[in-house]
């Protein structure tokens, strides 16, 4: 199959590049003419695993090529899927003009029938209105279907996740959509669910509004654990050995963060809100996970006395690990409040210290874990890295000013910590 992806955001170049991986022929459009240069040289512009090795092999076989030409793309596919930014406003609406324009170009470019399928994350009805901007500049009356196939991609393993995913949401208006999108992703086994487009707009929005509850959930009962005793890895474990609840996402931190379950929540209080329908339950989700930033902070605070002047080492960047997304990404939050609060930060993140640099200034970049720690008075763990399972910790001891470990995701080993005389601090636990 022919396939266009306009976008290569995190959501459009893994979309592409995995459809490339599977056979298909695909042409992969943006407006950055600098991230076009990069692809074309074969240099990923994010750090995805596996990403650029599916990529080199697609350009090997000639199945994927960019290109910013917008008509070229509209052209010479019969597909095209639109995974465009959507980037919140201050309102916490998701801005919608990228969406709008290519669906203009859809319309003034394409000369024979296009199946055109909404990808990126958007609210529920959007399709409707890419359908109606098609229909207005759809000039020469090219027959067209709008569908609708949200994506659950999980950054730092997305193409497995692309790969192997729990399910396919598909929504269709017709069987001619629906057979070219079953066609495209036959070569993949998972469950397929066929929906209307309403529908599956909003699968996305309560799948990513579910999954975010529950880590607000465990975050607020983690708070409960510190102040009763109990050990919320130890709740976590007994409540999710119900299969009614399950396992998943059920680990407390410091918050969730990234691209996705902030902006979309945001975004789905407010289109609730324009139903008519005051989501409190969701505010509250988002209410707790800004919360959990600031306990944490104070938490430092009732152990290390003054933080003013204090050399706080901080752990890992990227609002999760392996990848070197800093969007939302709670360590940037909490360098803030640990800088208004008068705290020195030193910092090492595997992968994301030169987008963080972009941002945040006037902190101390480390070039490895163990620089953060010298004379440092205590070292926060932000993001799980595998890398800061296995340092060195007596080492690490050594070079401390006071052997004080925040684990900001239960992460490493309180047991051996605490053995070579850290004072250990993890989450919901005593
Ligand atoms: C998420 C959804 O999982 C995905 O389906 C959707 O398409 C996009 O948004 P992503 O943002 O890449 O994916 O990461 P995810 O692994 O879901 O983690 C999000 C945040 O939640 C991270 O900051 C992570 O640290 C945090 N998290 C996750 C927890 O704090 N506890 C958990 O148990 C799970």
């Amino acid at each position: 199959m022919e396939i266009t992806i306009i976008g290569t955001g995190y959501v459009g170049l893994t979309t592409g590049a995995c459809f490339a991986h599977i056979g298909h022929k695909v042409i992969c459009v943006d407006n950055d003419e600098r991230k076009i240069d990069l692809l074309n040289k074969g240099i990923i512009p994010i750090y995805e695993p596996k990403l650029d090795e599916i990529i080199e092999e697609a350009k090997r076989k000639n199945l994927i090529s960019f290109t910013t030409d917008m008509a070229y793309g509209v052209k010479n596919s019969k597909v095209l899927f639109i995974a465009v930014g959507t980037p919140p406003k201050e309102t916490g609406e998701p801005d919608l003009s990228y969406v709008e324009n290519v669906a203009s170009q859809i319309g003034e470019h394409m000369d024979s029938y296009r199946l055109i399928v909404e990808k990126s994350t958007v609210p529920v009805k959007t399709a409707q209105w890419i359908r109606t901007t098609i229909a207005r500049f759809n000039k020469k009356n090219v027959d067209f279907d709008v569908a609708v196939n949200p994506e659950f991609l999980r950054e730092g393993s997305a193409v497995d996740d692309f790969l192997n995913p729990d399910r396919i949401v598909i929504g269709v208006e017709n069987k001619r959509a629906e057979e070219i999108l079953l066609e495209i992703y036959k070569p993949i086994k998972a469950p397929i669910l066929i929906t209307d487009l309403t529908s599956a707009e909003l699968i996305k929005h309560a799948s990513n509004a579910f999954l975010a509850m529950k880590i607000s959930f465990i975050n607020a009962i983690s708070i409960i654990c510190e102040k009763t005793g109990a050990d919320v890895e130890m709740v976590a474990k007994g409540v999710g050995l119900d299969k009614r609840i399950g396992p998943h996402f059920l680990k407390a931190g410091v918050g969730y963060g990234g691209f996705c379950f902030p902006k979309d929540l945001a975004a789905f209080i407010k289109i609730a809100e324009e139903l008519g329908y005051d989501f409190r339950l969701l505010k509250e989700v988002a209410n707790i996970n800004e919360k959990q930033k600031e306990y944490f902070v104070k938490k430092m605070e009732r152990v290390l006395w003054n933080l003013k002047d204090k050399i706080i080492g901080i752990w890992g960047l990227s609002f999760k690990p392996n990848t070197d997304d800093i969007r939302f990404a709670p360590a940037l939050d909490i360098i803030n409040l640990l800088k208004k609060e008068g705290a020195k930060i030193k910092a090492y993140d595997p992968k994301a210290m030169e987008k963080t640099k972009e941002i945040i200034k006037d902190i101390t970049y480390c070039d490895n874990p163990y620089d953060v720690c010298k004379d440092a008075d205590c070292v926060a763990l932000i993001t799980e890295w595998e890398e800061f399972a296995n340092l060195d910790f007596e080492k690490i001891k050594s070079l401390m000013r006071q052997p004080i470990i925040f684990d900001g995701r239960n992460f490493l080993d309180k047991e051996k910590l605490i053995n070579l005389g850290f004072h250990y601090y993890g989450i919901g636990k005593k």
